[in-house]
């Protein structure tokens, strides 16, 4: 007889259709030791026990989500989010498998004056012990200081950080001024690092919410209106202004509203090296909810930056994201219940930003950009998994389903149905902003590092299962590009015969 923990190793899927972002073909994959070992029709793999077998004929199969963008219990505004790397997370993780996702990267967010490298052993503290599925952090830059630039320098060293997030919004909290952005752009040039913003004019956040309150809007529309698209896209095109003045590569985070996207489009038609992130909710979902008549379907909605009142948004950023104007989709899961968000029922600057998706986001992309018929099968693995792993410099051991990478594997139905709602999904909180929303495309089985950790409704994950995974810098998609100019696109002096005339005395000074 086999070993019995062979069964778990060695995995045979069957009969499906291999989907990776270039091409989809019908092939069976092996898999061992958590790697995918080949990928051929009719495979036979040896010795033919302790093989588990699954059967995806009729169905595809893709590379696991990446989401690139959660806060699984984060401590934030007076609270804390409800998904967290366990309870919180065992359901917040489990969510992320049960929907097609088998890598998160969350943040580390240091108080302003505070250590980043503390702020990133507390939050690998918390997930380590927790977590269901491989995980990566990006860390916060929220002030500036020498000791700031050593311990970036550090992180990229040490830790396998590649990315850092700046907060152009969260005034007095974590705001950063353009100065500071200056010097955080350039030292994630210099460290082969990405710089991603948080994109909103926070002083004009500040200012209008003030208006709004002193106007007697208190309610959660009023979050929308002290902060509209153009406060969003005026940070996201200074932001793209000075990331090109140091020839830092940059990632506009929850990408929310049409103009923001267009300052995205034109910079990178202008051969600026930028990359956007549409998120779930801004794909899926629209800010007329802020003016529901229910103040908690209303307040439930609140996110920074918000969602947008006009409802051709959502189908305008996902044009972009099939148009490869925006490339990569997180989910800024960050989520908090009705009693939370009620910390904000007479003054709507005090309810807590945040919304859910890290278990509907496959499916939400799936409904409204391929079954609509605006982006194909590959598009959607680009924009799901394998532009996050190449932006972020984890591919193709990530993204992609090719010998030797990690077998994080989703067999896809994309014929199914389910439909979206708080009474059936798996996250902590008591809100779903998707409810009701019928989607094709539905995840039958999610396969973690050759172990199938969820299929058909039933999960089979231990806390802690998954690994921290390290990210070195220069990740060559982004820095080829960014390497090169830096050789050849230095300004140079005009080279001319010193002036030796006349010069005029200063003003003041006796001839
Ligand atoms: O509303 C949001 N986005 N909450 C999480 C914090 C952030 O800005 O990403
Ligand atoms: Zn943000
Ligand atoms: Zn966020």
């Amino acid at each position: 007889m086999p070993p019995q923990n062979l069964a778990q190793q060695r995995l045979l899927i069957k009969g499906g259709t291999v989907v990776n972002d270039d091409c989809s073909a019908v092939a069976d994959v092996y898999v061992e030791d958590g790697v995918v070992q080949q990928v051929g029709p009719n495979l036979t793999p040896q010795p033919p026990y302790g093989l588990l077998v699954l059967d995806a004929s009729n169905r595809l199969v893709i590379p696991g989500g990446i989401d690139t963008h959660t806060h699984m219990q984060f401590p934030f505004m007076g609270t804390r989010s409800k998904d967290d790397f366990y309870t919180g997370t065992k359901v917040g993780e489990q969510a992320a498998l049960a929907g097609g996702t088998t890598m998160i990267i969350d943040f580390a967010i240091p108080q302003k004056g505070c250590s980043l490298i503390e702020a990133f052993d507390t939050w690998k503290s918390w997930a380590d012990p927790k977590v269901c599925c491989d995980y990566a952090l990006h860390v916060a830059v929220t002030w500036w200081s020498n000791q700031v630039k050593e311990e970036m320098k550090s992180l990229v060293q040490n830790k396998g950080v590649n990315s850092f997030k700046m907060f152009m919004a969260y005034k007095d909290v974590y705001m950063v001024n353009d100065e500071e952005l200056y010097a955080a752009f350039s030292c994630c040039k210099e460290l082969g690092a990405i710089a991603q913003v948080h994109a909103e004019n926070g002083e004009l956040i500040a200012q209008g919410a003030k208006k709004m309150l002193a106007m007697g809007i208190t309610g959660p529309e009023g979050h929308e209106m002290c902060r509209p698209e153009e406060v969003e896209a005026e940070a996201t095109q200074r932001a793209v202004t000075i990331a090109h003045a140091v020839n830092c590569p940059l990632y506009v985070v929850h990408v929310m509203s049409k103009s923001a996207a267009r300052v995205i489009s034109n910079a990178r038609r202008e051969g600026k090296v930028v990359y956007g992130e549409p998120i779930a909710a801004s794909l899926g979902t629209d800010g007329t909810n802020y003016w529901n008549q229910d103040w908690a379907h209303a307040a439930a909605h609140v996110m920074g930056p918000p969602l947008r009142p006009d409802p051709s948004t959502p189908g305008f950023l996902m044009d972009l994201l099939a148009n490869d104007d925006l490339s990569v989709t997180g989910t800024d899961n960050c989520t908090f219940d009705i009693c939370q968000k009620a910390l904000g029922k007479d003054d709507f600057t005090k309810i807590p930003n945040g919304v859910n998706g890290v278990e509907d986001r496959m499916s939400v992309i799936w409904e409204k950009g391929v079954h609509s018929g605006k982006m194909d099968e590959n598009r959607f693995v680009a924009v799901t998994s394998t532009n996050a792993a190449k932006v972020f410099n984890l591919y193709p051991k990530k993204g992609r389903i090719a010998v030797g990478s990690d077998a994080d594997i989703v067999i896809w139905d994309p014929k199914a149905t389910r439909t979206i709602s708080a009474e059936t999904h798996h996250q902590a909180n008591n809100f779903n902003i998707f409810e009701g929303m019928v989607c094709h495309g539905v995840p039958v089985a999610t396969i973690s590092r050759g172990k199938v950790v969820y299929e058909d409704g039933t999960f089979n994950v231990t806390a802690g299962e998954g690994k921290y995974v390290s990210r070195p810098p220069f990740p060559p998609h982004v820095y080829k590009r960014v390497r090169q100019r830096e050789k050849v696109c230095q300004p140079v002096p005009v080279k001319r015969a010193p002036y030796t005339d006349v010069v005029s005395a200063a003003p003041g000074t006796p001839n």
